[in-house]
C-alpha cells in the first residue's frame, strides 16, 4: 500500500520542502500555467516517481529526443532535495518545469497531471506500490528491473494488471544490447540446433560489486538481494535467449566477502558506518568520497538531511544480509538446465555463457568497462570493454567459427538507446526478437530469484509455478524445433595413440 497522504517523509515537514522548491525557483503541486503550456493533445504524458541516479535517462529521453511524441507532466520522490533537482533539470534542458510531488501526494499527482503513462524508478521494493496504485489510477506502467522484489509484491501486480487492464512495461535494456540480440539470433538460426543446457557465469568486481553493499540494496527488504536486483537481468536474458519458462529452482548462497570479519582481515581495526566519516578511510581500499564527487555529492550527500539515506554505507557493516556468491539451477518448461553463478567479489566485470545444443556450442562472453561511478556518468554503467565481446561457435565435430560482434555504444553496450526508442516512438520498428517485455518477463525472471532466495534459507528446491498465480506465458520469437529430424553429426575421427 502507499503510505496515506498528510504530512511528508520522515523528517520533512511540508514547509521545509515549500522552502527547498521555491529556493530552486520551482513549483509544487499542480502549475496549469505551466502544465498547459505543455499539453499539445497529440504527445503522450508521462510522470516519473523515483528521481535518483537512474531516472535520468528517461527525463532527458522525454524532454530532448522524443520531444515530440512525449511530456514530461509530474515528478515525484520521497526526498525533497531530488525532486527540487529534477525539477531544474527540466529548466536545464529548456523544457517546461513539471509539477513536483512528494510520494506522499501520488494520488494527487496522478488526479492533477493526468499522465497517460507513470514511469516507475524507485528503490525495488517499493515498484509495486506504485504500480498497482497508477493502474488503479487509470495509468499504463513502466518499470525499471526488477519488476519487484517478493512473489506477494509480484501477484498484486498481476492481479492489478489483469482487473485494470492496463499495461506494465519491464525495462530490460540488456536484451537490446547488440552483441546480446545477436546471440538470439544465432539460437534463432537454428545453428547449434536446441538448446539443452547452458551454463552461466556472472562477476561483479569490487568497484561496482562493491557498491551494491554501499546502498539501499544492501538489505533484502529493499532489493531482494543480488538474486533480484541484479541476476533479474540475467534470468530475463536466459529466459528470453531460450525462449522459455522456468519452472524449478535450486541454489545456496552466502556472504564471505563482504563481512566484519573481513574488514579486520584486510587490516582496518573494525567495520564503521559509513565512508564520509570513518576514521580509516585513508587505509580503506574500499572507502568511496561523496564530498569530492560532484555528480554523488549533490544527488545524495547534499540531500541526507531530507531523509537520512547515507548512499556510502560501510562495505563491511553488519547490517548488510545480501549474498556475495551465489550458485543456482534452474530447470526450464522445455527441459533445459541452466547452472548459474553470481559472484560480486571478482577481478574483473562482466560474463561467460555456454548454450550446449544439440548440434553445437555457442559460447559469448563479455568484459564490461570498469565502472567508475554511476551518479557521474550514466554512460560507464555496463559499457562494453574495448574489444570485450567474443562470441563462438562451434559444431558437433568440426572447426569452430568466430562471430564478428554487433556493436553497439553508450550505456549498457547500446541496449539503452535502442530500448528508448522502442519505448518513447509512437509506432518504434517491428522487432523479430521481441525484446519488448511485459509483466509476464518480469515476473518469471524474478521469481528465479525469489525461489533461490527461498532456497538459501530452507536448502530445498521451489516449483516456480507455485509461488504465484495467474501468470501466462510471454510471448517469445520463434526458436527451432525440439522435435524435428537433425543432420547427422560427420563421422568421427578416432584418434588412437
Ligand atoms: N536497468 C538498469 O540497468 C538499471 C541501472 C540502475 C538502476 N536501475 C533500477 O532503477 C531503479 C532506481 O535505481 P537508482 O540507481 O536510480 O537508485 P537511487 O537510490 O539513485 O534512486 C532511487 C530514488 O527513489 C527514491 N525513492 C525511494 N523510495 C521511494 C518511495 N517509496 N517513493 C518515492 N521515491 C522513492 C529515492 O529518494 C531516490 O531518489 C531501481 O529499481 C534500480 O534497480 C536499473
Amino acid at each position: 500500500m502507499l503510505p496515506p497522504q498528510g504530512p511528508t517523509p520522515a523528517g520533512v515537514d511540508r514547509r521545509h520542502f515549500m522552502k527547498t522548491l521555491s529556493a530552486a525557483g520551482l513549483v509544487l503541486g499542480a502549475a496549469p500555467g505551466l502544465l498547459a503550456a505543455a499539453v499539445t493533445g497529440r504527445r503522450k504524458r508521462y510522470a516519473i516517481v523515483g528521481l535518483g541516479s537512474r531516472y535520468r535517462m528517461y527525463h532527458d529521453a522525454i524532454e530532448k529526443t522524443y520531444k515530440e511524441h512525449a511530456e514530461l507532466v509530474a515528478l515525484c520522490d520521497k526526498n525533497a532535495g531530488r525532486l527540487a533537482l529534477a525539477q531544474k533539470r527540466s529548466a536545464e534542458n529548456g523544457a517546461p518545469v513539471p509539477a513536483g510531488y512528494l510520494h506522499t501526494d501520488f494520488d494527487k499527482m496522478v488526479r492533477e497531471a493526468k499522465p497517460d503513462v507513470v514511469i516507475v524508478t524507485t528503490m525495488d521494493s517499493t515498484h509495486d506500490e506504485y504500480l498497482v496504485r497508477a493502474m488503479e489510477l487509470g495509468c499504463d506502467t513502466v518499470t525499471e528491473k526488477p519488476m519487484t522484489t517478493t512473489p506477494d509484491k509480484c501477484q498484486r501486480i498481476l492481479d492489478a494488471r489483469a482487473k485494470t487492464g492496463k499495461l506494465v512495461r519491464v525495462l530490460f535494456n540488456y536484451r537490446y544490447s547488440p552483441p546480446r540480440t545477436q546471440v538470439k539470433d544465432i539460437l534463432m538460426s537454428g545453428e547449434i540446433g536446441e538448446v539443452l543446457s547452458v551454463d552461466f557465469q556472472w562477476l561483479l568486481n569490487t568497484s561496482h560489486g562493491a557498491d551494491y553493499f554501499r546502498r539501499w540494496h544492501g538489505r533484502k527488504e529493499n532489493s531482494g538481494g543480488l538474486m533480484i536486483h541484479k541476476a533479474t537481468h540475467h534470468f530475463d536474458l536466459v529466459n528470453w535467449w531460450l525462449g522459455a519458462v522456468p519452472v524449478r529452482v535450486d541454489a545456496t548462497g552466502k556472504r564471505e566477502f563482504y563481512t566484519p570479519a573481513m574488514a579486520k582481515r584486510f587490516g582496518l581495526s573494525s567495520h564503521h558506518d559509513r565512508c564520509h566519516t570513518c576514521p580509516e578511510k585513508d587505509k580503506c581500499g574500499f572507502f568511496m568520497s561523496l564530498a569530492d564527487n560532484p555528480g554523488l555529492k549533490s544527488l545524495y550527500l547534499d540531500q541526507e538531511h531530507h531523509d537520512g539515506y547515507f548512499r556510502d554505507q560501510c562495505v563491511f557493516n553488519p547490517r548488510i544480509d545480501i549474498e556475495d556468491t551465489m550458485n543456482v539451477i534452474v530447470g526450464y518448461d522445455n527441459n533445459v538446465t541452466l547452472n548459474y553463478s553470481l559472484n560480486a567479489f571478482n577481478a574483473w566485470e562482466g560474463y561467460q555463457i555456454a548454450f550446449n545444443g544439440t548440434l553445437g556450442r555457442l559460447e559469448h562472453s563479455i568484459v564490461e568497462q570498469v565502472y567508475v561511478n554511476a551518479a557521474d556518468s550514466d554512460d560507464a554503467q555496463g559499457a562494453i570493454a574495448e574489444g570485450g565481446t567474443r562470441t563462438r561457435v562451434i559444431p558437433l565435430r568440426g572447426a569452430g567459427r568466430k562471430v564478428e560482434p554487433w556493436t553497439g555504444t553508450g550505456s549498457h553496450g547500446g541496449g539503452d538507446k535502442l530500448m528508448l526508442d522502442d519505448l518513447f516512438l509512437p509506432a518504434p520498428p517491428a522487432d523479430k526478437y521481441l525484446r519488448a517485455a511485459d509483466e509476464r518477463a518480469g515476473a518469471i525472471s524474478i521469481l528465479i530469484g525469489a525461489a533461490a532466495n527461498q532456497c538459501f534459507t530452507t536448502h530445498q528446491p521451489v516449483d516456480i509455478r507455485k509461488l504465484v498465480t495467474g501468470l501466462g506465458t510471454p510471448e517469445y520469437a520463434p526458436m527451432p524445433s525440439r522435435t524435428g529430424p537433425l543432420p547427422m553429426p560427420q563421422a568421427a575421427r578416432i584418434r588412437r595413440g
